[in-house]
């Protein structure tokens, strides 16, 4: 035991006093010392010599010893690797270069946000073509050729065959579910829309909607008004009052638009409501019982109701967004804006 004691002092102090500067004296060290005939593996074959009533104390004595060579090889290796990479010029300590991350829009974080609502009360999500034809977008929805509310939509046809345009209102997809499903339908129609408008802070050549339709047994006007009611509050929060005036659609009767106090001033009056104290956000109605059997639903047993909004529109009331170009032009400084609230 004296003797291995010994032996493994003299080895550290040896150890101690050994440099390493460059790789290849680091590699030299590690074949002296933990190579497969070093002298770690040399020393740890004295055991065999050892008296049995000490080769717990040996043990522990070798293999703190072969730990303390180990970490003495591992401080070489480091210092060396550094060495090298200050010779090439790189500090690896430094920071890396950010990657910009990106947001999620926010006329999708308003849409999905307005999903989420509708699917909670059980709307089912359904989407359809932004090319439609004719029938889909206005003959099915009670809007045939000669009708003048047509122009209450300035459509773009496609100029090569007019029988083809780009929808004016996702009510297209309302009319191909209305086509595939039976009732009780409960849908919601999220998607982009164009119509012909000269592009300014107030109109655009395209912008998203959502429309929703209900069709079962016994679906009143007074479902529509809850429902409708029950989405501003999630949207908009618990002191928002609503109003609906009658309106005019071709494909709803009774109609009406709803209006919501406005958010800005509190229903006080400011440019935003242009001094009313209320803003529009949505169309709505129960479904022209014409709508009905031009999908062969029948009208008498059959009711619904359907509505429709601009999503950047309650995108432009809850975060004040005054200028709709705003939402094509890709400004990262206004889209970062809106990371993570809704
Ligand atoms: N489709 C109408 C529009 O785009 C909105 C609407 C949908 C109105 C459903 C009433 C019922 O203006």
């Amino acid at each position: 035991m004296e003797q291995l004691v010994q032996l493994i002092n003299n080895y550290k102090q040896e150890i101690n006093s050994t440099e390493a500067a460059t790789p290849d004296a680091v590699e030299a060290f590690r074949i002296k010392w933990l190579g497969t005939k070093g002298l770690v593996k040399t020393i740890m074959g004295e055991m065999k010599n050892v008296a049995a009533e000490n080769k717990k104390e040996a043990g522990q004595l070798l293999n703190e010893f072969k730990l303390f060579v180990e970490q003495k090889h591992g401080s070489f290796t480091l210092g060396t690797s550094s060495i090298q990479e200050q010779a090439a010029g790189i500090d690896w300590s430094l920071p890396g270069d950010p990657t910009p991350v990106g947001t999620r829009h926010p006329l999708s974080m308003v849409r999905n946000k307005i999903v989420s609502i509708f699917q909670r009360l059980g709307f089912a999500v359904a989407e359809g073509p932004e090319i439609e034809d004719d029938w889909h977008n206005f003959g099915a929805m009670n809007l045939p050729e000669d009708h003048p509310a047509r122009d209450m939509q300035d459509t773009f046809y496609i100029s090569q065959d007019p029988a083809w345009l780009l929808r004016t209102h996702t009510s297209s997809v309302q009319a191909r579910v209305m086509e595939t499903q039976k009732p009780p339908i409960r849908v919601i129609c999220p998607g982009r829309v164009y119509r012909n408008e000269t592009i300014s802070a107030r109109a655009h050549c395209f912008f998203h909607q959502v429309e929703g339709l209900y069709i079962d047994e016994n679906v009143s006007f007074a479902d529509l008004k809850q429902t409708l009611y029950f989405f501003v509050q999630e949207m908009f929060g618990k002191d928002v009052k609503v109003r609906f005036r009658p309106s005019y659609f071709p494909f709803t009767e009774p109609s009406a638009e709803m209006d919501i106090s406005c958010l800005i001033c509190g229903g006080d009056g400011c440019n935003v409501c242009k001094h009313t104290g209320w803003v529009e956000i949505l169309g709505s109605g129960m479904v022209h019982p014409k709508v009905l059997e031009n999908f062969g639903i029948d009208s008498n047993k059959y009711t619904g109701f359907a509505f429709g909004m601009g999503v950047e529109r309650i995108c432009q009331l809850k975060y004040r967004v005054n200028d709709l170009r705003l939402y094509s032009q890709n400004d990262v400084r206004f889209l970062k804006q809106f990371t993570g609230i809704v």
